[in-house]
């Protein structure tokens, strides 16, 4: 099913490789003389073989002795200088091309939607960047530099047998169609195993991604030897298509030897039998072979260029597969602009599902006013990251509608959308930059005085100032050594900076201590003043002042009201309480097991 789907694709992809070999036409025309230098040359070298065994030789031509070197030595200085014109030039189209595959791929790939990157793994992504454009990289170079200028090289040479002897050139020509039927056949099988090994490959990425990065997990675990044999597993399963791959490669050469060899021995029977006969000179017959034996090289390098181009469009197809994914969150064909704020944020019966399987988020309609407060709590994967990552269309709604004063999210250019909402995501994520350039990410032009102030309020400034180099300490100087809750203060330092309209909280706090808590509560309840926001918290505490709660559970909203009034309901959220009540704290101080539950 998935290759019938392809094949109409395949000729168009193709195309639009030819597209990117076509934009460096000036280079490619000068690699392209300088192939046609070569394959004059080499011919040039077969065609004199003949004047020189037949003067120099039998007829002792001493003016012929004086020339012929003369002229070898400049058609070899030619030769040399146009090889490495053809080399240079087209190894500089190559990884032009290159170039532009990642740049494009990287765009891409960063402009995909979140679900993008649930579906694929953070590894192959990666081994399409880095591995598979390599690999085109092969085709183009050596396919189109190797294949062209053999294809001229193989031209002149066969002009040259044809003149030294047609009869004998037909010969010729019927064997050397036979030798090239296994160039089309291992290829045929080269392309297959290739494009299983750089899968594997991919997946291999994958898992060294995922363990290394993880390896906290897998040693606390004690799951080192378990991974070891999964690791060995996914090994042997690379190694073994690409043993594959070259039994097929190695196959290629012998084979074609083999019927060349036949080709030549026919050829010294008949061609000799001609030269005995008298219908020949010698000079004749062995400027003949030295054609054949010439051609030989460039069809051998065709057969391997037959491999390189089906691995190549393999990998053509990997790469376009990714170019041509069309992401779901989309830019509206007729962009609207939001009014200035504060906002009011309302959602219309929104649905929500990641997979087609069941819905996330059901039927939840809710209207935030300009500058409230809203609290969301919930259950664990009662669907409240997911409630607010549709509001900066991390995703898009399944059903229904979210819009920002009136005007449906997906009208508003994503950009302009993004600019207006701060985000404090689950878990802290920080890029190996300055902690200055972390806190100001997105807001390159910041001045020192915001980012300190900003630091100061979300209660960092002190610990960053004590450290030796201060703000410019990276994130990877510092390793492993910046806490949960010293990671979280930088990002919410971060969205502080961000000062904008739309605030999201989720689960801010939950990785600070009781005391950092309620210093960073408190610069929060400064930062959300005037400002729409929704703040998600398992431990109620922090949420006791929002001007509104609601409780999620199962994707819908099963209550809403303020802390008083849900508990006066003795439903979903006063057992919420009660239990971060009985947990042997008072509601104050709740160390709560709704972050327990959170932090498994
Ligand atoms: N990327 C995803 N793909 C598929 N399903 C997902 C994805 N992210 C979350 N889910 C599912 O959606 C449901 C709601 O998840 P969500 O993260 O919104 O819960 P939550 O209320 O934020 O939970 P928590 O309090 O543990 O953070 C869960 O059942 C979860 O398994
Ligand atoms: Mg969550």
């Amino acid at each position: 099913m998935v290759i019938k789907k392809h094949i109409p694709d395949l000729k168009e992809r193709h195309i639009r490789l030819i597209g990117y070999v076509w934009e460096n036409w000036v280079p490619l025309a000068v690699a392209a003389f300088c192939m046609v230098v070569v394959a004059a040359t080499t011919s040039a070298t077969a065609f004199l073989v003949k004047p020189v065994l037949d003067e120099i030789f039998m007829a002792k031509n001493e003016q012929m002795l004086m020339l012929m070197p003369i002229l070898v030595l400049v058609l070899y200085v030619l030769r040399a200088l146009a090889m490495y014109g053809e080399q240079y030039f087209m190894h500089y189209v190559g990884e032009r091309i290159i170039r532009k595959f990642r740049d494009q791929l990287y765009a891409k790939i960063s402009e995909l939607s979140l679900s993008f990157y649930f579906r694929h793994k953070t590894g192959v992504l990666m081994s399409r960047i880095t591995n598979d454009v390599n690999i085109i990289k092969n085709m183009v170079s050596k396919a189109v530099a190797g294949g062209l200028g053999d294809v001229f090289t193989i031209l002149g040479l066969i002009f040259v047998i044809f003149y030294r002897d047609w009869k004998l050139a037909i010969i010729a020509m019927i064997v050397l169609p036979v030798a090239f039927y296994p160039i089309y056949e291992f290829g045929r099988r080269v392309r297959r195993f290739s494009t299983k090994s750089q899968e594997s490959m991919a997946e291999l990425n994958a898992f060294l991604h995922e363990t290394f990065w993880g390896n906290k997990i897998v040693k606390a675990f004690g799951m080192e030897d378990s991974e070891k044999e999964r690791f060995y597993a996914k090994n042997e399963k690379v190694f073994r298509f690409e043993v594959k791959t070259i039994k097929a490669k190695a196959l290629a050469s012998p084979v074609m030897e083999l019927l060349g060899g036949i080709g030549v021995a026919l050829i010294i029977w008949y061609g000799g039998s001609a030269v005995i006969r008298g219908d020949a000179t010698p000079g004749n017959f062995f400027s003949f072979m030295t054609a054949v034996m010439l051609l030989y090289g460039p069809v051998k390098k065709m057969s391997k260029l037959n491999n390189i181009i089906q691995q190549g469009l393999a990998a053509v197809d990997r790469v376009f597969d990714i170019l041509e994914t069309e992401t779901d969150v989309r830019e509206p064909a007729n962009p609207a602009a939001l009014s200035p704020p504060p906002h009011r944020i309302t959602f219309k019966n929104v649905t929500f599902f990641y997979d087609a399987t069941e819905p996330v988020l059901e039927c939840v309609n809710l209207e935030v006013s300009p500058g409230e407060r809203l609290g969301i709590v919930g259950t664990s994967g009662g669907g409240k990251t997911s409630l607010v990552n549709l509001i900066p269309r991390f995703y898009d709604v399944t059903g229904g509608s979210i819009c920002i004063d009136g005007i449906d999210i997906r009208d508003v250019p994503i950009k302009a959308l993004r600019e207006r909402i701060a985000i404090v995501t689950q878990e802290p994520i920080l890029f190996n930059d300055t902690i200055r350039n972390n806190i100001a990410y997105g807001n390159p032009e910041a001045d020192d005085h915001a980012v300190f102030s900003a630091a100061e309020a979300a209660y960092i400034h002190e610990f960053i100032c004590q450290l030796p180099k201060g703000y410019h300490t990276t994130i990877g100087e510092l390793g492993n050594r910046l806490s949960g809750g010293q990671k979280q203060r930088m990002c919410i330092a971060r969205a502080l900076l961000k000062n904008t309209p739309i605030l999201i909280l989720d689960e801010a706090t939950s990785a600070l201590d009781t005391e950092s808590e309620d210093l960073v509560q408190k610069a929060l309840l400064n930062l959300m003043q005037g400002r729409t926001s929704f703040v998600i918290a398992h431990r109620l505490t922090t949420i006791l002042d929002a001007d509104r709660l609601i409780v999620l559970s199962g994707g819908r909203i099963v209550e809403e009201g303020d802390h008083d009034f849900l508990l006066s309901l003795k439903g979903e959220y006063y057992r919420l309480y009660q239990r971060q009540f009985e947990n042997g704290h008072d509601a104050e101080g709740a160390g709560s097991a709704g972050s327990m539950e959170n932090s498994q």
